[in-house]
């Protein structure tokens, strides 16, 4: 597994790896990339056998669909169609961004990338990194990588290239390419929207909320509770660490902590991040539970922060944590 660092690299030498990861990808391989919210998995989204390396790398079941990334709101068309004048506007405000459309599919989003489902779910990331590697890609010829988050099936997305080595290193071909961007900004998945219908409909929460959404469309939202498409983060075990994560209890000796940094360390608990608000909660959330796993820390405790927007996707993340 080759291992290349996009951060500082002068121009050359950046676009001499993003062209030959590009390469890579129209030539069937793996390459993990960066994004705003967390690290992908990617492979060119038409390519079958490539698209079936995702699944057995992260030992996912075949039926849960993978999202699309595409350079452009323009890509949209290649491989969906039927699309409402709100999911337009959504691309419009929040595209590069951390949201996914579930949309009516193409011919061109086979069932192998949307597990047979009628629908596809395309993202446009807002990372340097990922547009690069998007753009040399399209110029090679390709319209979509197809990229789960780069971690095993049910455990914790990762935020780092590091993250992405120590959970699928062993899984990659010598060939592979991990392609590191620094940490995720997010810190946490997109939101999911689903644009089939008449309204807009929050699938899994994230970084675009619902109020926002709301005034971007002038729509009502309709709430996911009755949704009856799969979502793979909905299961209730997923996004979780080895550690067991406890919710809004006090840490005794030995156990980790993590909340915001106005509440004080309990005498004897592991302090494992202290973030001074929601932005930093978010981009920290996972590292944090990556270290305690790393540490073998065996609970950690975290207190869930209060609020609306980002709140809601923390604590989503946070319970499913702790299922
Ligand atoms: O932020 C993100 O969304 C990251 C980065 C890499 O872009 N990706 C990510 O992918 O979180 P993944 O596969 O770990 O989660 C994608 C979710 C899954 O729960 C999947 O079931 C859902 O999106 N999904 C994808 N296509 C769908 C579809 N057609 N209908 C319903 N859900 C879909
Ligand atoms: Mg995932």
């Amino acid at each position: 597994m080759a291992y290349a660092f996009v951060v500082n690299s002068d121009p050359t030498q950046l676009l001499s790896a993003l062209n030959s990861a590009a390469a890579h990808l129209i030539g069937g391989g793996l390459v993990a990339f960066p994004t705003e919210t967390v690290y992908g998995l990617g492979a060119n989204a038409e390519d079958e056998l490539a698209v079936a390396k995702i699944y057995r790398a992260k030992n996912r079941p075949a039926d849960h669909p993978l999202i699309i990334h595409i350079a452009h709101s323009s890509d949209v068309t290649h491989f969906a169609k039927d699309v409402p004048d709100y999911a337009q506007e959504l691309m419009q405000k929040f595209w590069p961004g951390p949201m996914t459309l579930i949309l009516n599919r193409s011919e061109k989003a086979a069932d192998f990338v949307t597990g047979s489902q009628g629908t596809v779910g395309l993202r446009v990331p807002n990372h340097a990194v990922a547009l690069a590697l998007l753009l040399a890609f399209k110029n090679q010829g390709g319209h979509g990588i197809a990229a789960p988050s780069a971690n095993r099936y049910g455990s914790v997305s990762p935020t780092t290239a590091k993250a992405v080595e120590i959970e699928l290193g062993e899984f990659l071909s010598d060939d592979d390419i991990i392609l590191d961007g620094g940490p995720s900004e997010v810190g946490l998945e997109s939101t999911i929207i689903d644009c089939t219908a008449g309204a807009p409909r929050i699938l899994r929460p994230g970084a675009i909320s619902a109020e926002m959404i709301r005034d971007a469309t002038k729509l009502q939202i309709k709430q996911a509770s009755d949704a009856t498409i799969r979502v793979s983060g909905s299961h209730q075990k997923h996004y979780s660490p080895r550690a067991k994560v406890v919710i809004d209890q006090i840490a005794s000796v030995g156990e980790g902590l993590i909340a915001l940094s106005s509440e004080q360390t309990p005498p004897g608990a592991i302090r494992l991040a202290a973030p001074k608000n929601l932005d930093e909660f978010a981009a920290v959330l996972y590292a944090a539970l990556r270290e305690a796993d790393q540490r073998n820390i065996a609970v950690v405790h975290i207190s869930a922060p209060p609020g609306e927007g980002l709140a809601i996707a923390i604590r989503d993340r946070i319970q499913r944590a702790a299922s």
